[in-house]
């Protein structure tokens, strides 16, 4: 790893023994990273990401500062992959969703009933698949850095609950932008796919465009979509992690000793927003219901059932061995 950042070429054209009088004389300019995201201000993952530029800050003794743009202010969530890949922008936060349309390997994600419950979720992506998973992108100019918790995603609707697949029938549902497998997961199921950026849906789902979406509690909070759905189903088909990316290009650029804050920062933003999700999570309940939206919670054989077919035609793609891998994870 070349060691080229700004602070240490300012010093390479001095002689050996000028080095130490121009670091103790000379202020050093903090490097700023950008970081941009689709998230609004409330979401455990933003506040986890400000966690992580403090830390970032704190590990590297104010040399390297971390700029977070919330809101998709500079893009949505592929296009803000685009501008890693290009290296115009350091980091981004995205569902593994739309990243499978860069690397196939992360439709593993987005199939239905993967993982067994919360804590075998967090087994895997703390584990060797899911570390395996992040280095994936490295030559497609996207680095993973770390996961964070994004919950189960289920069904809610605005005229009535999905208790059965049958009850999608016909139904438009939103789903995220460029996740083929989200769009083959709706239609299985037997409802309508209408891909969609998140920061549309609150008027997609006003205006009728579409009669239901599905995510987890506290977006569902958060972008007030309770406030134009009468129903949420805890179905929970999947569990999509949200992750921080950081472009190759820029990556490169950084020393070792750069990387490995970075990388530390990461990793405890990740374990501390795990905590902040659950919280945030059962917060999020109680508001919806006190909002008055009708929670349920079907069987979900049926929805297994359905969707069964899904996992034996990805055994023939890219995600198929990491598919087996997971279902063989106790
Ligand atoms: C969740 C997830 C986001 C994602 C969003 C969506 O909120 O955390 O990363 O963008 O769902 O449905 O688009």
């Amino acid at each position: 790893v070349r060691s080229n950042n700004s602070i240490d070429e300012s010093h390479t054209n001095q002689s050996n023994s000028n080095v130490t009088l121009v670091k103790q004389d000379r202020p050093q300019k903090a490097r700023t990273l950008q970081l941009a995201h689709n998230l609004g201000q409330h979401d455990p993952v933003h506040i986890a990401m400000e966690k992580f530029a403090e830390l970032v800050t704190k590990h590297s003794n104010g040399s390297l500062k971390v700029v977070i743009y919330p809101n998709a202010t500079l893009g949505t969530q592929t296009q803000c992959l685009e501008n890693l890949q290009q290296g115009q922008l350091a980091m981004t936060k995205s569902s593994a969703a739309p990243i499978e349309n860069f690397i196939p390997e992360y439709a593993v994600f987005s199939l239905p009933y993967v993982f067994k419950n919360n804590e075998h979720y967090w087994q895997i992506l703390n584990g060797p698949i899911g570390q395996e998973l992040l280095t994936l992108g490295k030559n497609k100019g996207l680095i993973g850095i770390c996961y964070y918790d994004a919950g189960a995603r289920s069904f809610y609707t605005k005229t009535k609950p999905i208790m059965t697949p049958d009850d999608l029938d016909k139904v438009k549902i939103r789903v995220m932008k460029s996740s083929p497998t989200a769009v083959k997961l709706i239609s299985t199921l037997g409802g309508s796919p209408t891909p969609m950026n998140f920061g549309d849906l609150y008027t997609g789902l006003q205006s009728n465009l579409v009669g239901g979406a599905e995510n987890n509690l506290p977006s569902y909070l958060n972008s007030r979509h309770y406030e134009v759905t009468k129903y949420y189903s805890f179905n929970e088909h999947t569990r999509v992690p949200d992750m921080l990316l950081f472009s190759t290009e820029i990556w490169d650029t950084l020393n070792e000793q750069q990387q490995t804050w970075i990388k530390q920062a990461a990793q405890e933003s990740s374990d501390f927003q795990r905590t902040l999700w659950e919280k945030a999570s059962s917060e999020a309940l109680e508001k919806i219901k006190a909002a008055g939206v009708e929670v349920s919670y079907p069987n979900p054989t049926p929805f297994r059932a359905r969707v069964k077919p899904m996992h034996d035609q990805a055994m023939n793609t890219a995600a198929g061995p990491y598919l087996k891998r997971i279902l063989e994870t106790p």
